[in-house]
């Protein structure tokens, strides 16, 4: 049995029958082909599906496609625009922040939503945020510092503008 849902997701319109029990990690990444959303622990505890729903940042593996009907979502994939990458993808792949890579989308939900939460983070501010996330490859301090430099950079455009 399944029922028909609307999504927007990285800006586009899509529509899916879903199964009563299906996760939005699945979807996404089995219909909509978002392989970018990772599946790991599917228990909430990794933060490797994080992405953004209706503007919160959820771990899709816990979230039922059906109630997200109707929402809007974005994914690390929906980071970048035209083809350019996002700063917050920059400034990883400046750094060195990227190992394996299977952490990395979660990462970047994360440090997006620390970002639009806090103008200037602290490190200490950055790890909290992270703490949800994990990586296998050990590279926090590295996103730590990627996420600390687009904050300084995002800063000094603020500042620049008119
Ligand atoms: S796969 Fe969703 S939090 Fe681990
Ligand atoms: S870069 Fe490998 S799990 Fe984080």
């Amino acid at each position: 049995m399944s029922v028909p849902i609307q999504l927007v997701i990285d800006g586009k319109q899509a529509a899916f029958e879903v199964g009563y029990a299906e996760r939005l990690v699945d979807t996404l990444r089995e219909k909509a082909g978002l392989l970018g959303v990772k599946r790991d622990c599917g228990r909430g505890e990794c933060g490797a599906c994080s992405v953004f729903l209706d503007g919160r940042l959820v771990s899709a593996c816990l979230v039922p496609s059906i109630q997200a009907d109707g929402s809007e979502i974005w994914t690390a994939e929906g980071l970048s625009r035209e083809g350019r990458l996002a700063d917050l993808q920059a400034a990883f792949s400046e750094l060195d922040a990227v190992s394996c890579g299977h952490c990395t989308p979660g990462m970047l939900m994360a440090g997006e939503a620390l970002l639009r939460q806090y103008r200037r983070p602290t490190t200490e501010q950055i790890r909290h945020g992270l703490a949800g996330n994990r990586c296998r490859c050990a590279g926090y301090d590295r996103y730590v510092a990627a996420i600390r430099k687009v904050a300084r950079r995002r800063a000094a455009r603020r500042t620049a503008e008119p």
